[in-house]
């Protein structure tokens, strides 16, 4: 008997080690020397300089999990985030990757829409204005999908209560006076969406497969492309050559859904074969985690970020090394820039102690451009 449940014990372990090393496979950031900025050739202008200009910065957010059951912070909160923070941040665009509401009952259990919880994020969109504010793309995740038989169903609330409303892939191109940037949302989520826990994997098909492939051509004439959607890759089944190939002309791919798995995987970022950088944020719903990106003369910075966690800086020049993309960043702008360029956002009541250690040590060393400002910044802007 024992011999038995102790070889019942090693399957299901190795089952495990399986699936996790599977679902892993992909997760690697290490340091690769291939990837150096010196095997980038040439880049010509506009160079990263003393200007605040060609430069936009936009944010993403995941997995808000709005519930009528728990953590009743976890509302307020976030109407505070879409009030406070966007507007302190000013990003032209705001990514909200699916997992809009919970839709579980109190029980933790089972899954149901609750259209009460709908009402509560829309009600936070409407209140907060955010939408007058900044380009809200909201789309759905899988706990968005639960229990809904079709798209036309009446409890399919995103119908009704999201600021996108377009279930589906889609391509959205940011305009601005120095190029042009391709943001590309891989929807996933299955129609009909069943139960939980059966929607833990995304599906692709055929035809959508065909029509990603069609926003993936367009987008060879913007600047940059950022592809999005709420499920990472090692969870979608797509059919061939599968859904990584398809954004391999990305300079990344930003995703949800995995939140930081229980605190065991605080960070997953990771990059496909082909160069695309993989980032899944972790969640609002516990971690309360945000994250700033920015194109800077096409170069992708971005920063992880926890709520009131002030100040946020994010040096978009020189970017951070482990994230480059020689594939199709224009790398060597890095080298011919001549200042270091940063965001650096903080609310005016915020102590500005910190702000003023972290930028005076940049001020010595180099020159500094700063791209947004708080109030202590403009400060140390006069005294540089
Ligand atoms: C952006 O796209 C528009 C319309 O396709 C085009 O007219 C414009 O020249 C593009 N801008 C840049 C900087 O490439
Ligand atoms: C693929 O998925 C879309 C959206 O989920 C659906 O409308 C379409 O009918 C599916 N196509 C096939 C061939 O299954
Ligand atoms: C964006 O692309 C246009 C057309 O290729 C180019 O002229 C412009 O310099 C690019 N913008 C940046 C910031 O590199």
């Amino acid at each position: 008997m024992l011999r038995l449940f102790a070889a019942l014990l090693i399957i299901v372990g190795l089952l495990l080690a399986c699936f996790t090393s599977w679902l892993f496979d992909s997760y690697d950031s290490a340091w690769h020397p291939k990837r150096s900025v010196h095997q980038s050739g040439e880049a010509g202008p506009p160079y990263p300089g003393g200007r605040p200009d060609g430069v936009f910065w936009f944010v993403q957010v995941s997995d808000i999990h709005i519930s009528r059951f728990h953590d009743p912070r976890r509302i307020p909160d976030f109407e505070k985030f879409c009030r406070d923070t966007i507007d302190v941040i000013k990003p032209d665009l705001v990514l909200a990757t699916g997992d809009l509401t919970d839709a579980k009952t109190e029980s933790k259990m089972g899954s149901l829409q609750h259209e009460v919880e709908w009402q509560a994020y829309h009600n936070v969109l409407k209140r907060s204005r955010v939408l007058e504010r900044t380009k809200w793309i909201d789309i759905r995740g899988n706990h968005d999908a639960f229990n809904i038989i079709s798209l036309e169903s009446v409890n399919n609330y995103y119908r009704k209560y999201s600021a996108n409303q377009k279930v589906g892939s889609f391509h959205y191109i940011h305009r601005t006076p120095f190029g042009n940037y391709s943001f590309i949302c891989a929807d996933a989520t299955l129609t009909p969406g069943p139960k939980r826990p059966y929607n833990f994997f995304g599906i692709i098909n055929q035809t959508q497969m065909d029509m990603l492939a069609t926003f993936r051509e367009e987008s060879l004439s913007s600047n940059k492309s950022i592809w999005f959607g709420h499920y990472t890759t090692s969870t979608v089944i797509s059919p061939f050559p599968g859904i990584r190939e398809l954004m391999s002309t990305a300079v990344a791919y930003l995703c949800g859904h995995l939140h930081t798995l229980g605190g065991f995987m605080p960070v997953l970022h990771s990059r496909h074969q082909g160069g695309t950088l993989e980032l899944e944020l972790g969640d609002w719903m516990d971690n309360r985690r945000y994250r700033i990106l920015a194109f800077d003369h096409d170069l992708l910075s971005f920063t992880d970020v926890t709520f009131e966690d002030w100040p946020a800086v994010l040096i978009t020049n020189p970017k951070d090394a482990q994230y480059l993309h020689p594939g199709v960043e224009p790398l060597g702008r890095i080298r011919s820039s001549t200042h270091i360029r940063c965001l650096c956002v903080c609310p005016l009541e915020t102590s500005s102690a910190q702000t003023y250690v972290t930028l005076s040590s940049l001020i010595q060393t180099s020159r500094l451009c700063l791209l947004s400002a708080c109030l202590s910044c403009s400060v140390l802007r006069r005294m540089s």
